[in-house]
């Protein structure tokens, strides 16, 4: 993508924008990019702790907003990946304080002066400011869905918000996939998700009980070998930086996967 600054988003809530964020961002960074991954979301599991920083958050969003501190003094490092920061969101104070301008003056100031790769940022559920404000900076976006119905109809109208906010650079993450749900037709499958929303897949990530493990520990799927999951965030982040990458079979050449692989080519 050439996109710098990427919204992740979904419309739906719960369908894994906080997971794609905190696992695309590690990988992004562990790829040798500068990465921060901005939280606007204040949900119950947030970014921080999804990706095992909480207890070293001072400073959050509003805080730089409101002049409380300088932007850099607000980035967590994260310890274990070179080039990977996190800029909390507030847990408690006034989300008023956030609005779309000053939030894009902050992603600015991330890549033009603190020399930031990439700036992925973590958006609210729904479409009301909270999403247009997290939009608000972004060039691109990567739009999470599940294979149900109503996360599809939600990705949908978001899809639309998004053009309607110039953003042009949009890919889908599919995301809790079960094959042999889909196989015996119980499942939205992975071909019709991206027929009903008209845009090509950048990620498609299996149903893993190793995401809930990950963030229990605090500790990014990605960084584990042992979690398809992690391993096809890891996939996704190559996507993301121009690489060619085929999307994998998860089940020897069989059933849906095969059908991926003649649309979007590959091994
Ligand atoms: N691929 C997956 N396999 C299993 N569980 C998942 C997967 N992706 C997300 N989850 C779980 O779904 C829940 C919601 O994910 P989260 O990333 O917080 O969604 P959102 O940020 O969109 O609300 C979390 O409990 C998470 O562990
Ligand atoms: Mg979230």
């Amino acid at each position: 993508m050439e996109a710098r600054a990427i919204v992740v988003t979904s419309g739906k809530g719960g369908v894994g924008k906080t997971t794609t964020t905190a696992n695309v961002g590690t990988a992004l960074a562990h790829l040798g990019e500068k990465v921060a991954v901005v939280d606007v979301d204040v949900g119950l599991r947030n970014l921080d702790v999804v990706m095992g920083l909480e207890s070293r958050v001072v400073f959050d969003l509003i805080d730089v907003i409101e002049g409380r501190t300088e932007l850099k003094k607000a980035l967590v490092r994260d310890k274990r990946v070179e080039g990977l920061y996190l800029l909390p969101a507030a847990q408690t104070r006034d989300k008023e304080a956030l609005d779309p301008e000053r939030f894009r003056a902050i992603v600015r100031q991330l890549l033009e002066e603190e020399g930031f790769d990439r700036v992925l940022i973590d958006s609210p559920a729904g479409i009301e400011k909270g999403f247009k404000t997290a939009a608000a900076p972004a060039e691109g976006a990567l739009v999470v869905v599940n294979p149900e119905v109503s996360s599809v109809r939600d990705a949908d109208r978001i899809i639309g918000m998004l053009e309607a906010q110039g953003i042009q650079e949009n890919y889908l993450v599919i995301n809790r996939i079960r094959p042999e749900m889909v196989r015996r037709g119980d499942m939205l499958a992975v071909e019709d998700v991206i027929e009903i929303l008209g845009l090509k897949p950048i990620g498609i990530i299996p149903e893993d009980e190793q995401v809930l493990v990950s963030t229990n520990v605090g500790e990014p799927l990605v960084l584990r070998s042992n979690s398809a999951a992690g391993r096809a965030l890891l996939e996704t982040a190559r996507r993301i930086r121009g690489e060619e990458v085929p999307f994998p079979s998860l089940e020897d050449r069989k059933g849906f996967w095969a059908a991926i692989r003649r649309i979007f080519g590959g091994a």
